[in-house]
């Protein structure tokens, strides 16, 4: 049985599209069998972080309302034979999606694939509460920024409380991923620095992601970035987030500082 991941926040435009693919694409490079899946309809956009948007010709819309068998929907990725997509629809919003269909669907990932992965839209509406009902583990994906932040704060109380984990008793896990971190701007004073994102959001952290032109570019190419480029900084943050996901426990470097922290380590004593 996998394990199903719902990558969440607040605030659109975080990094939650480029989380889940190079998240993903990690897993996938050292052998994992993963799937990622687009729950963001409307918008759908993992396919083209992916380089996949010329082979979408059925998505999880389809599936549900029984047009397509999942096994059709699925795309495998060129470049890593253990990699897939599910992608979203363009063209029907997400009320197609319903709870029932949503949920036969993460059961049958559930049981072909290691890991689900589901980029989830932002904000609390129907369509991301869909998206982390069935989920075990939450990525709650942060930019060092006040508003930010306070979204993220709201996430952490919905995955509390609106999914099916919640609703048994049960403790979800959560992890924070702080993306585009600028280390120049958070020493300015323009942006947060790690202590204070922290400080408010008690989860553990699974990594820093950098600020980094080497995102982009990898998006323009259709590739995650921890294959596009592997040994560049966000890469390499990736890379270790998808280890400490797998329960390893590395030390975190905080980009720009000498000093490192430990992920599974709660918040400032962490420091
Ligand atoms: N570490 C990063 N460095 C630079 N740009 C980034 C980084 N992470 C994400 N981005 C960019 O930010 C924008 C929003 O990212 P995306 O993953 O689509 O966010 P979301 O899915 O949360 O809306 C995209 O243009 C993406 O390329
Ligand atoms: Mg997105």
């Amino acid at each position: 049985m996998g394990k199903v991941i719902v990558v969440t926040s607040g605030k659109g435009g975080v990094g939650k599209t480029t989380s889940t693919a190079a998240l993903g694409a990690a897993l996938a490079q050292n052998g994992e069998k993963v799937v990622v899946v687009d729950f963001d309809v409307g918008l759908r956009n993992l396919d083209l972080v992916m380089g996949a948007e010329r082979r979408v010709v059925y998505d999880i819309v389809n599936v549900i309302q029984g047009e397509a068998k999942l096994t059709q929907a699925l795309i495998r990725d060129k470049r890593l034979e253990t990699l897939y997509l599910l992608p979203a629809s363009q063209t029907r919003d997400k009320d197609n999606l319903t709870p029932e269909g949503v949920e036969k669907v993460i059961a049958a990932l559930r049981n072909a694939f290691d890991w689900v992965i589901c980029d989830s839209p932002a904000g609390i509406e129907r369509g991301a509460t869909l998206a982390m009902r069935h989920a075990d583990i939450a990525i709650v994906v942060t930019n060092p920024e006040v508003s930010s932040v306070r979204d993220s704060d709201r996430i952490i109380g919905l995955l509390d409380s609106k999914t099916l984990k919640a609703e048994n008793g049960e403790v979800m896990e959560k992890h924070l991923l702080l993306t585009r971190y600028d280390p120049v701007r958070a020493e300015r004073g323009d942006m947060l620095k790690v202590d204070d994102v922290l400080d408010i959001l008690s989860i553990p952290l699974l990594g820093i992601i950098p600020e980094s032109m080497d995102v982009l570019r990898a998006s323009n190419v259709g590739s995650p970035v921890t294959l596009a480029d592997s040994t560049s900084a966000p890469a390499r943050a990736y890379f270790e987030a998808a280890r400490r996901l797998k329960g390893e426990v590395l030390p975190i470097t905080i980009p720009g500082e000498k000093r490192s922290l430990f992920g599974k380590i709660f918040g400032r004593k962490a420091a």
